[in-house]
């Protein structure tokens, strides 16, 4: 077995003619790392996502060049390829490339796709990890992704279907009352999400929620049950940015106790 040890002062420094793939969180700068900041303070260009809020790009310096790559599901955009391209292209101008994206690049971010791309054309990549959406967006509305008892496991899953195709995932893997999901990119693919984990074996009452633009503002958590989801977004027009969380963790702390964003305080007796 081949062990890796890299002492904390083997970190790369970035230097010119290379990519950093770096994960902004969810949407509050306060969850960006300093590890992200110190890479966004170096950049000579920086090329961003739809879900990289205007309060981190207000922390770019001012002379660094940005390109919008957002992409809504269905409209992209720049395609993938043109942002692989794109970040390439810079780089061999001997640029310091910044690629921003909202939460990990690693997770559901095609962070690895562009990384792969680099390295075919020979332009080195730093990863800089973020708090993906799941983590910080369930934080802030009380939601533990695990609890002892409850839910012993959790799965990141994608609800995105390419083109007009099916959402085929693995439903049985999926059914387990102790496990958490928490669906990405699943608003579209509601309908099909709970009558696949209902057909499954998930109970219908399992505790559900919705979490719309996390961390944000703007932040909106509808809560209710597998069955009702549907109901909810009908009733309240969820649109994405939204996670699905399913699980009975949903129910941990009632609304009384959850005061404030990410804060938690005993109930008034
Ligand atoms: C292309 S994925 C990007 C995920 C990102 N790389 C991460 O680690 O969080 C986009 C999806 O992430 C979820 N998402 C990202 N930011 C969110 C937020 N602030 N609130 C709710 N969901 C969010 C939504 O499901 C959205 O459709």
């Amino acid at each position: 077995m081949l062990v890796m040890y890299l002492p904390h002062s083997a970190k790369q420094t970035f230097v010119s003619g290379e990519v950093a793939l770096v994960g902004t969180g969810p949407g509050d700068p306060e969850l960006l790392t300093l590890q992200a900041y110190r890479f966004i303070q170096q950049a000579d260009i920086v090329i961003y996502d739809r879900l990289v809020s205007k309060e981190i790009m207000a922390l770019v310096p001012e002379s660094a060049e940005r390109i919008y790559v957002g992409k809504k599901q269905a409209e992209h955009r720049v395609p993938q390829e043109g942002i692989n391209q794109l970040l390439v292209d810079h780089a061999k101008l001997a640029k310091k490339v910044v690629r921003l994206k909202g939460g990990d690049p690693f997770v559901f971010g095609r962070g690895g796709e562009e990384a792969q791309y680099a390295l075919a054309n020979n332009v080195a990549c730093h990863i800089v990890p973020g708090m993906t959406a799941a983590s910080a967006c369930t934080s802030y509305v009380g939601i533990p992704l695990t609890h002892r008892q409850v839910a012993q496991s959790c799965t990141f899953i994608t609800g995105h279907v390419k083109g007009c195709g099916e959402l085929d995932l693995p439903w049985q893997a999926l059914k387990d009352e102790k496990q958490t999901v928490v669906f990405y990119m699943g608003v579209k693919s509601l309908p099909v999400i709970t009558q696949q984990l209902i057909k499954a074996g998930r109970s219908s009452n399992t505790p559900a929620a919705l979490i719309h633009k996390g961390t944000t503002p703007d932040q909106k958590v509808y809560r209710g049950c597998l069955e009702s989801l549907e109901e909810i977004v009908e009733k309240y027009q969820v649109k994405p940015p939204t996670l699905i969380v399913i699980g009975d963790v949903v129910n941990t702390f009632d609304e009384k106790q959850l005061s404030g964003i990410g804060y938690l305080a005993p109930t008034k007796k």
